[in-house]
């Protein structure tokens, strides 16, 4: 029989104290922090004192008085959960008086309760009804026709869960857990005494009111009054298996609630270290895409993208592959194909990607979506600090006294993190927002940002410069810590960099629109306001001088001192669930796995003997580079790996172009995708549902992802590689990820201690994990950094080439939204779209006046790259000049305007700078009227595939 994980509500949360204290608990002798409550030392000591309003996820409130205990020498029956613990305490949670004094409560409450237990979705998970039998309850004296509420209507407008007050028993969890968890504040208790009811907003329905769904308080509600509707239909689970969300970098622990292979509910895990029991929409909820009608389960091929699709077997198809790329590398040489490796995918999995690239391609052209995101901050935290990660536990920001957010909108883009952040900012850490739009971090309820730099996008270098030149010039560096841990000559020269006039925030305010003030306010703030965090995300890397800003991040880092301990450090939130990990496991084409050069010799020789082939010394080509050479006619054959590079990928007619030059674009993906409608062969894909491996998060925690299905099409994705690479001549044999990992942690160094045993029995681990550090890092570069001494870099500011112009005179900049994720093709595919249907481009009413735009009216949107159009949205979160979109929809073409400037270093694109003009029109732009057609043609194609019959020649 498959287990359940089982999971202890304490009743009320662990303190940490380095004062203990004693008591005893019916006669139990029990040591706990000082500050415990009685109701959870009685727990931790093995017994359950009856509760209703109390939930360990949150502080006691002592309504429900179901939890009296007597407490020697104390007159009365004091609540256990409201009590803290006292030295020497004796505490009786059974007598005679007790158990009356509960039956009476639970009296009132059955007696405003419907009794349909037998019919209700909570049957058997029901704390109220748990709560009887408890207390031995079997009438009720009052009866139950007296008022009640029983007739209350049921709020039903959310998609994923009901609201039915009937059954409600006001216990208030659900708001305390909205306002201290999740740090919305959607809920209140509306009336008084017998009136009190819970409500959602203004009394609006669910959907309608601030609620964002994120499904704490249908977990925390001890009744069926907010229940999951899957759990309504389905019923309750029968067995559970904890995995890792397959959304965003936050990497959220789930127990997946089961019947046989069907997912009934996703519970998040209060063991997961990232998430600590919290989880979003998406993660919670939106679980659907994996069983979606959609889902591809039949591998296909075809010789041209005119032509329809045949499905094949999984011989034929893979038969078919094969020889397309030996027959490219035949007639155009060893590097004319390549390899995508995926970061939504696991760590195995991206690992054989690059390995069959490597050696069976026999070259180094792999590469992975960091390419588009984080790439600069690999190389800009390496080059600084020495590795190529962020530096703490997300944990970490509970001690954080200053958290300076730049470029991310985590509310939308890491929600579980961001609820973290909240919370402390609600205990008093101060904020500073370095974005062009005002992202709800700035304002909302209980929070508030100490500074806004509201920035001209494109200028992040020139405020971080600016926030340096302060803290040098007004003496605020920690010269204590630069002089122990920082190289000499190259702090010295970055303080006579910063220390120019060009960099004060006197000379920049012109560059970026920051007053200078608030700039200086800032950098004071950050400066000497204690321990001070820096979170930043892709409006920092997106940039042509993104790897300069991850830089000077990592400068503000050192020059303050604020590297190397809890509540500080320098944190790139990342954006795919394993985009960490897809970089970590070597799927840059210049890097093997541990970040190490291809063109070092000992590391190159290490692989080669692993793997039984010699290993080309020179980098491979970048994703850019390959559709570069795909239209020079040097790259014929690709392998794309669970990427949607068509919708994902920056100045789409090129990508497009680049793919149609192709001779063999293999794509292995769940669904038919944006990419797949220019490929020849269409591998299945299969979801984080369907296979076993790791996930390694924005804080290098690598977790396990758990199969609790099996493959729809047969194989998980690892298999599938592992049977092309054979096509190819390479010998890969791993009847398990177990072993996969195995192989990834004798070659790593910093992955060297990682094994599917200790990933069981630790939950997850941090890199680097090995002798040193058996049980992994929480924090890096403790004592000292990891490339020895801290690194400054001189960080000038080169405005981008992309001008505003008289043609173009508004900035462009892209980001994400809480519902949606990336490219969108899972959260399409769910009930999510209830809350955005489409992108839409934001406008400041400024602007639109100017144009003649209303609310809602269709814009052309032109830049020198192309033009799209999208409906318009009127919104002062943005700055006159500038517009915003989101980029979830394929057919809202975001990326056909965004243009081909790059990073520097390391090519990642700059999405957050495109200059625009935006104008009134009435119908689609010549792109989308060409993507529809072709669309049309391609979906036509797909639904005329022939089925499984003919052999493949
Ligand atoms: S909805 Fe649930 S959690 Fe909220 S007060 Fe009612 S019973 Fe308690
Ligand atoms: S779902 Fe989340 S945001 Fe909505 S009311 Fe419940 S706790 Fe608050
Ligand atoms: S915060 Fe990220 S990892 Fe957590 S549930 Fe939401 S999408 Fe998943
Ligand atoms: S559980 Fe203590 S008063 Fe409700």
């Amino acid at each position: 029989m498959k287990e359940t994980v089982l999971t202890r509500d304490y009743g009320t949360p662990a303190r940490s104290s380095a004062i203990q204290v004693s008591l005893e608990v019916d006669g139990i002798k029990v040591t706990v922090p000082a500050g415990t409550s009685v109701m959870r030392a009685a727990a931790e000591s093995g017994i359950n004192i009856p509760k209703l309003c109390a939930t360990d996820s949150i502080e006691a409130f002592g309504s429900c008085r179901l939890c009296l205990v007597e407490i020697e020498g104390r007159r009365g029956y004091p609540a256990s959960c409201t009590t803290i613990v006292e030295d020497g305490m004796k505490v009786r949670t059974q007598s005679g008086k007790l158990q009356s004094l509960r039956k009476g409560v639970m009296e009132l409450y059955i007696s405003d309760h419907p009794l349909d237990c037998l019919t209700c979705p909570a049957n058997g998970d029901c704390e109220l009804q748990d709560m009887a039998g408890v207390v031995g309850l079997r009438d009720v004296r009052y009866g139950m026709d007296g008022a009640n509420h029983l007739a209350d209507k049921k709020d039903e407008s959310n998609p994923y869960f009901t609201y039915d007050p009937a059954k409600c028993i006001v216990c208030n969890r659900c708001v305390r857990v909205c306002e201290e968890t999740q740090g919305t504040f959607a809920l209140t208790v509306s009336g008084r005494g017998f009136a009190s009811r819970i409500t959602a907003g203004q009394n609006d329905a669910f959907m309608e009111s601030e609620c964002v769904s994120c499904g704490a308080c249908v977990q925390a509600c001890p009744t069926a009054t907010l229940q999951e509707k899957s759990v309504i239909w389905l019923g309750q689970g029968e067995h559970s298996v904890v995995t890792t969300c397959a959304y965003c970098g936050v990497g959220c622990a789930l127990k997946a609630e089961m019947k046989g292979d069907q997912v009934v509910r996703m519970v998040p895990y209060k063991d997961g270290k990232a998430n600590e029991g919290h989880a979003c929409v998406k993660g919670r909820f939106a679980w659907g895409y994996a069983t979606h009608c959609d889902r591809i389960t039949t591998p296909m091929i075809r010789n041209a993208i005119t032509e329809a699709w045949r499905e094949v077997s999984w011989d034929d198809a893979l038969a078919f592959a094969a020889s397309e790329f030996k027959r490219i590398q035949a007639k155009y040489g060893c590097d004319s194909i390549g390899g995508i490796v995926s970061s939504r995918c696991t760590n195995e999995e991206g690992y054989l990607v690059q390995k069959l690239v490597r050696a069976a391609f026999g070259n180094n052209n792999v590469d992975t979506c960091a390419r588009v995101c984080h790439s600069p901050t690999g190389y800009g935290l390496k080059h600084t600090l020495g590795e190529s990660a962020g530096t703490q536990t997300f944990k970490s920001v509970e001690r954080a006294d200053v958290i300076m957010v730049i470029g991310a909108n985590p509310t939308d883009g890491h929600p579980v993190f961001a609820s973290r952040l909240k919370k402390r900012l609600r205990q008093g850490a101060k904020l500073i927002v370095i974005d062009p739009r005002r992202i709800d971090l700035v304002k909302s309820p209980h929070v508030r940002a100490a500074c806004h730099l509201q920035l001209r996008p494109g200028t992040n270098v020139a405020v971080l410069n600016a926030l340096a030149h302060v803290i040098v010039v007004e003496g605020l560096l920690d010269e204590a810590f630069i002089a122990a841990r920082c190289e000499d000559m190259a702090f010295n020269t970055w303080r006579q960099f910063v220390s120019q006039p060009e960099n004060a925030p006197e000379a920049t305010e012109a560059i970026s629109g920051v007053p200078a003030r608030l700039l200086r306010e800032a950098a004071r703030t950050y400066a000497a306001g204690g321990n001070a965090a820096i979170y930043y995300g892709l409006g920092v890397t997106e940039h042509a001088q993104g790897t300069t800003a991850v830089m000077a991040i990592a400068n503000l880092a050192m020059a303050t001192g604020n590297v190397g301990r809890e509540g500080v450090g320098v944190n790139p939130l990342r954006g795919q669930n394993n985009v960490q990990g897809s970089c970590d496991i070597g799927a840059f084409p210049h890097e093997l796995a541990g970040y190490r050069h291809v063109g070092d010799a000992a590391t190159r020789a290490l692989f080669e003997e692993a793997w039984g082939v010699e290993l080309q010394s020179e980098p491979g080509l970048r994703i850019p580079n390959m559709f570069d050479a795909a239209l020079d006619g040097s790259f014929r054959g690709l392998y794309c790996q669970g990427e949607d590079i068509v919708q994902s990928d920056p100045n789409t007619q090129h990508v497009a172009a680049a793919l149609s030059a192709m001779e063999c674009v293999v794509v292995q993906d769940i669904f038919f995708n944006e990419t797949a409608k220019y490929a020849h062969v269409l591998l299945p894909g299969s979801s984080f549902l369907e296979k076993d491996g790791t996930f390694t998060n924005a804080e290098r925690r690598i977790s396990r992802v758990r199969k609790v299905m099996p493959p729809l099409a047969g194989y998980a994705d690892w298999e599938v590689t592992m049977q092309l690479a054979r096509r190819l001549g390479c010998d890969m044999q791993y009847s398990h990820p177990s072993e996969i990992m195995e192989e990834i942690a004798r070659l790593t160094p910093s992955f060297r201690g990682v094994s599917y045993e200790k990933l069981d029995r630790l939950g997850s681990i941090q890199w680097p994990c090995n002798e040193e550090a058996a049980e992994g890092t929480s924090i890096m570069h403790i004592d000292q950094f990891v490339r020895g001494k801290g690194r400054f870099a001189v960080t000038r500011f080169i405005p981008t080439t992309e001008k505003v112009t008289r043609k173009y005179p508004l900035i462009l900049t892209t980001g994400r939204i809480l519902s949606q994720y990336n490219v969108g093709a899972q959260t399409r595919r769910t009930e999510n779209v209830r809350w955005h249907l489409e992108d839409r481009l934001e406008i400041h009413p400024h602007d639109a006046e100017d144009r003649g735009i209303r609310d809602g009216d269709w814009v052309g949107i032109e830049s020198r790259a192309g033009s799209t159009v999208l409906r318009a949205s009127l919104s002062d979160r943005l700055q006159p000049g500038v517009v915003y979109t989101t980029f979830h929809f394929p057919g809202s073409g975001a990326n056909v305007i965004t243009t081909d400037n790059s990073d520097w270093a390391t090519n990642c694109p700059e999405y957050k700078v495109t200059a625009v003009q935006v104008l009134p029109v009435a119908h689609a732009s010549d792109w989308q009227q060409e993507y529809a057609r072709f669309s049309d043609t391609q979906t036509r194609l797909m639904e005329a595939r022939s089925p499984r019959v003919e052999k493949v020649r």
